[in-house]
């Protein structure tokens, strides 16, 4: 498969540290050099299915295709007000869909793992078009007195339209599977019958295990890719890293020994929107007209589940 079209959308309201030094103990001191963040887009009066569908529009404008060319819809997404019907099916409701609709839950990775899911569908020739909606509103999920965990997200939704092509050169999905590092639990309505204690936790982070998985899976998984399809570091046009700290992507690019300009960034003024986080930068890029047919990206994500994954696909 190839990307023909990209898209995304963003809340209005901006968040900036000094902003939330006004009701945490935190400052713009401590965290933007430790985070890369200056400020983040989050969710006030909006649907995070109105950001997905706006995404999907844009795409699908890009790609100059319409809703009814699309063959599989795949939206990645966490947490969002609908528990059913899924995500997918309420963004297609909204733009008049009619095609196939799954929701994924694979946390921050989740753009390469419906790209994954997407080319097998490709594979097998049960596809033509195929639209993925990432759309996070990760600061839903965390508690807002906790200073370690609010102050590192924002909320959007990314979107890519792929068609037919030869454009992924390989895709590696990870998992080192562990709960207790990062998670979030809510109760579900109780019944006559329920016994057990149900619990709600906000999103509960093990930063600095985090850090350390997400630094050293990337780079292995890349390194594996580039050694299996006989490309160098230096063949690479960009490495578009999952935007969840500005350090991590460093220790990425620092260990692959690649210079800053072939990593794009925008965590400075959108923090860390989960899934969503790929596809915005894709985007944001693709916009700019920073890629050129043929230029050579190499995806990387890392996040809850434990899960992590790359990608090496051509512009
Ligand atoms: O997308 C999902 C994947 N998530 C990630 O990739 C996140 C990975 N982890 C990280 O990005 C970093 O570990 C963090 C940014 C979350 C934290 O950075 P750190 O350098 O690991 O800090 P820390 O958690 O070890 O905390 C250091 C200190 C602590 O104080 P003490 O115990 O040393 O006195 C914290 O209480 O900084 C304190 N602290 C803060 N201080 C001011 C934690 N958060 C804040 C804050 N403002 N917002």
């Amino acid at each position: 498969m190839k990307i023909i079209g990209t898209g995304s959308a963003l809340p209005k309201k901006v968040v900036t540290n000094d902003d939330l030094a006004q009701f945490l103990d935190t400052s713009d001191e401590w965290i933007l050099p430790r985070t890369g963040i200056r400020s983040r887009h989050v969710i006030t009066d909006e649907r995070l299915e109105d950001l997905g569908k706006d995404a999907a529009l844009l795409a699908l404008k890009d790609a100059g295709l319409t809703p009814g060319d699309i063959d599989l819809f795949i939206c990645s997404n966490v947490v969002n007000e609908y528990l059913t019907p899924s995500l997918s099916c309420v963004i297609s409701a909204a733009i008049g869909m009619h095609c196939p609709a799954i929701d994924i839950n694979c946390a921050c990775p989740g753009f390469i793992y419906a790209m994954d899911i997407a080319e097998n569908y490709f594979l097998a020739g049960k596809v033509s078009n195929v639209l993925i909606v990432c759309a996070e509103e990760p600061t839903r999920m965390t508690s807002w007195t906790d200073r370690s965990t609010c102050v590192l997200f924002g909320d959007g939704a990314g979107a890519a339209v792929f068609t037919k092509g030869d454009n992924v050169k390989a895709i590696k999905l990870n998992s080192q599977p562990s709960v207790i590092h990062l998670y979030e639990t809510r109760p579900l309505l109780p019944t006559p019958f329920i016994t057990r204690h149900e619990t709600e936790q906000p999103l509960h982070m093990d930063g600095r295990e985090v850090f350390k998985f997400a630094v050293s899976t990337s780079l292995r998984d890349i390194e594996e890719i580039l050694r299996k399809t006989g490309t160098s570091v230096d063949e690479i046009d960009f490495f578009m890293i999952h935007q969840a700290n500005l350090r991590i992507i460093e220790g990425i690019r620092r260990g692959l020994g690649a210079p800053e300009s072939k990593f794009p960034s925008n965590i400075y003024d959108h923090g860390n929107s989960s899934s969503a986080s790929c596809p915005i930068l894709l985007d944001e890029c693709n916009r700019k007209g920073l890629f050129k047919r043929g230029d050579k990206l190499v995806f990387s994500a890392f996040g809850a589940g434990l899960l992590s994954a790359v990608a090496f696909l051509e512009w």
